[in-house]
């Protein structure tokens, strides 16, 4: 990223939230489920699978929670009606998490038991690491009443995943993606480069453990390395898939797809735009361009 794109992206909160919602629109599918499962069904059309996330995070209060467990419910529902090749990612803090850990096992339950009954899959997308420990506890207590139809996500630059790795039982589901949130150095790695060399050795680490890997990255050295690693292993192509968020790189996702590999696309709907659409943007190398032929469009129109 230029010198200039970083300052930016650093000082996204002090862009007005109109701007950001016109420049993040790539992003996101849109405000409703219908929205999600028009560009779900596009996802699907063009040779992709899905994971449908309803956005929001760190709900501090029952009802809302409640309405997330319901929103959920309807996009399982959505999902079977229309005949969607898609499952859903949920966050633990949009479900109680931060609120009561029974009250988040219970909400979990709830959408995991509908996902089961529709023969359907729920993925638990990871947090700041604050959640990491009440995530993976959640997760493993999922496994243990039965519902092997639960994935949970680890990052390539916590400093603990290797360990983390090694704790969860053989064959579990598992997203690796680098990670998102902005973490001390204690505990997270900083330099880009020994987070992609993590990235590849927890990979390592969870195809020696049998784990399914949903490989969660746009970056193509990585892609590689994956390749590389599922060749010598003679991995059967269901074995593994790759993932990539909605509005990121498309050119790439096609070349993936060209050469056989499975991938998922994240297509994420609703409301709640502001957070995840800022963490977006932050990673865009283009931020500054975009915001600034935003800028001028709107001068001139
Ligand atoms: P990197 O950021 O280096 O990007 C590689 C290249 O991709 C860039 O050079 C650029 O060209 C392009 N690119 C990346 N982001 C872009 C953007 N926003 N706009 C335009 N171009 C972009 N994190 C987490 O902490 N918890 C989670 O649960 C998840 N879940 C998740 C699901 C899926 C399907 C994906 C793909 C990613 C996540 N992530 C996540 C996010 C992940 O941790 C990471 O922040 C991003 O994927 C960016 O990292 P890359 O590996 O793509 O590399």
């Amino acid at each position: 990223m230029s010198a200039f794109n970083t300052i930016l992206s650093r000082a996204l909160p002090l862009v007005p939230r109109p701007i950001v919602r016109r420049v993040s629109r790539r992003y996101i599918a849109g405000d409703c489920l219908e929205d999600a499962a028009r560009v779900v069904r596009g996802v699907n059309e063009r040779g992709f699978m899905a994971t449908l996330d309803v956005l929001g995070e760190s709900v501090r209060s029952r009802p809302l929670v409640e309405s997330a467990v319901h929103e959920y419910l309807e996009s399982l529902r959505s999902i079977e009606e229309h005949g969607l090749d898609s499952n859903i990612s949920v966050k633990l803090t949009q479900i109680g998490l931060r609120i009561d850990r029974d009250l988040c096992l219970e909400s979990m339950i709830r959408v995991a038991e509908s996902a089961r009954e529709r023969g359907n899959f729920i993925r638990i997308d990871m947090e700041d690491s604050d959640c990491t420990d009440g995530t993976l506890e959640l997760f493993v207590e999922l496994k243990r009443r039965g519902f092997d139809n639960v994935g949970v996500v680890l990052q390539a630059y916590m400093r603990r995943s290797l360990a983390d790795v090694r704790s969860l039982p053989e064959g579990s589901s598992v997203r690796l993606c680098k990670g998102i949130y902005i973490e001390p150095r204690s505990i997270a790695y900083r330099d880009r480069s020994v987070v992609r060399k993590n990235f590849v050795r927890l990979l390592e680490e969870m195809l020696d453990r049998r784990f399914y890997v949903g490989i969660a990255t746009h970056d193509e050295d990585l892609v590689w390395e994956s390749m590389r690693l599922i060749d010598q292993r003679g991995l059967s192509r269901d074995g593994y898939e790759f993932q990539m968020l909605l509005g990121v790189d498309e050119p790439l996702r096609d070349l993936i797809g060209r050469d056989g590999h499975r991938l998922r696309v994240y297509v994420p709907y609703g409301a709640n735009w502001y957070a995840y659409s800022l963490r977006r943007l932050k990673e865009n190398p283009q931020i500054a361009g975009y915001i600034l032929a935003d800028l001028l469009s709107r001068s001139r129109g």
